[in-house]
């Protein structure tokens, strides 16, 4: 023991793969239990920056061992090439462990990511056609590729052309493309068996293992709580579950085992892609926020929509996860505003509701009210207690820590590891 959970509380990109890192040394195990290379990690050690997709954070950490659990969606070529450049950046990756029963994402399932959206026009969702979504679909239908299949070439010939049987029906008949060849999918996949072999693992013994020997094993999810196919802004969500719940489930490490949860909150709202954003701010003002924020995705390059903090996300994504902790990133980035707004409530046809109601239609619909409070002008990304940091920045981390639920137990004040406020231990002794 101990097992902590560490979780997105927006819509991704609260700066998860830096708050992961900054547990450091004394983790000795992170694991990625969910999504794929949909996600984007950045993480700035010294001035060097690391663009993670499919591996964990913990992977920056010497001695820590990094494991893609059950629950993830491998693409293999982007798994080795991200291997590769790490190992160029003199990164040690041997101690990184893959999970035998996690699916692999296979050629067609980009490309149905791919041409769905396309096809879908003016409905479409805006994924990052990783090939995500249609991996998970396959999974839950049974027909998925999984790691171990690799190694057995006659079950995965067996499997591919049974998948293939159905896909290349809609491939050709709605979508007209070409057929693809089973053959050539297998040539592809068996071409990765033998660099992966070494790797895999039953990682759900592996980690409980290490929690019988009193190790500390964090999950990290991809993604976040608004994102969750279950309770987040459905359909506008990726095709995993990044909460909690889905941190068992994608690992093998039950419930009973996990003491914390952290959740990463930034001090305002981002959101790639399409669906309902509240609090966004569209125009000059939104520019404002991206630009001092630097909100361009780490996976697409797309601009980031940016709104400001909504307290009943916060507190809904408090719920959802038994957040025990908050991590509250990027404070920096709201310096030099004269007035920071927080969407404190929503008004959805005229009546004020004080938490996320309950179906999409009505959040579709919900305005934001908001209370705004006093900004401040001075540089804070050197300051590293919360008494330092100037008194109406102090404020507005009080304010927002008395409604969202849980205590915060760190400040992001910039993007390199030691720009942080330290509060409370988030590695319990
Ligand atoms: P993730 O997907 O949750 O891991 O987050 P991303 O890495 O996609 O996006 C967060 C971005 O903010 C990254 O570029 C981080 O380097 C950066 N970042 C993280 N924390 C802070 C912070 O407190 N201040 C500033 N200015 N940047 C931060
Ligand atoms: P990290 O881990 C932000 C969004 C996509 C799209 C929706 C579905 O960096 O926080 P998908 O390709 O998953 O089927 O796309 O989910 N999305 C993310 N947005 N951060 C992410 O990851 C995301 N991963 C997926 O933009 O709206
Ligand atoms: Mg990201």
């Amino acid at each position: 023991m101990p097992a902590i959970v560490l979780v997105g509380a927006q819509w991704g990109d609260e700066g998860k793969g830096k708050a992961t890192d900054l547990l450091g040394s004394r983790v000795d195990a992170v694991v990625k239990f969910n999504g794929g290379n949909n996600a984007g990690h950045t993480v700035v050690i010294g001035g060097e920056k690391y663009a993670l997709h499919l591996l964990p954070s913990g992977i920056l950490t010497p001695g820590c061992v990094p494991v893609i659990g059950n629950g993830v969606v491998v693409d293999l070529r982007v798994l080795f090439e991200e291997i590769d450049d790490l190992q160029a950046r003199g990164i040690d990756t041997s101690m990184l462990v893959v999970s035998a029963n996690a699916h692999i994402i296979t050629p067609y399932a980009r490309t149905l990511d791919k041409v769905t959206e396309r096809f879908l026009g003016s409905r479409r969702l805006g994924t990052t056609g990783r090939g995500v979504g249609p991996t998970y679909a396959d999974k839950m239908s049974r027909v998925g590729i999984r790691v171990q299949d690799l190694f057995d070439e006659a079950g995965l010939r067996a499997k591919v052309s049974g998948a293939l049987a159905t896909k290349n029906q809609i491939l050709v008949k709605v979508y007209n493309r070409n057929a693809v060849s089973p053959d050539a999918i297998v040539d592809e996949l068996l071409g990765y068996a033998e660099r992966l072999w070494p790797m895999v693992a039953d990682t759900a013994g592996l980690l409980g293992a290490m929690l019988d020997d009193g190790k500390t094993v964090v999950l990290e999810a991809g993604q976040a709580t608004m994102l969750d196919v279950d309770h987040g802004t459905y359909p506008f969500v990726t095709s995993s579950n990044p909460t909690a719940g889905g941190a068992c489930t994608g690992s093998g490490i039950p419930p009973t085992r996990i003491d914390r949860v952290i959740a990463i909150v930034k001090a305002y709202t981002t959101r790639v892609g399409e669906g309902p954003f509240p609090t966004e701010v569209t125009g000059d003002k939104g520019d404002v926020l991206r630009e001092a924020g630097a909100e361009f995705g780490t996976t697409t390059g797309r601009p980031r929509r940016c709104g400001w903090f909504d307290v009943p996300i916060a507190r809904y994504a408090g719920r959802i996860n038994g957040v025990t902790d908050f991590v509250l990133t990027k404070l920096d980035v709201l310096t030099g505003l004269p007035e920071v707004p927080v969407c404190v409530a929503y008004e959805i046809d005229g009546v004020r509701q004080d938490d996320l109601p309950m179906t999409q239609a009505e959040f579709a619909r919900a305005e934001p009210v908001y209370t705004s409070y006093p900004g401040w002008d001075e540089d804070i990304s050197r300051v590293r207690s919360l008494d330092q940091l100037p008194r109406n920045a102090r404020d507005y981390v009080a304010a927002l820590e008395s409604m969202i639920g849980a205590r915060i137990s760190a400040v992001g004040v910039g993007a390199e590891r030691d720009e942080t406020i330290a509060i409370h231990n988030l590695v319990p002794d």
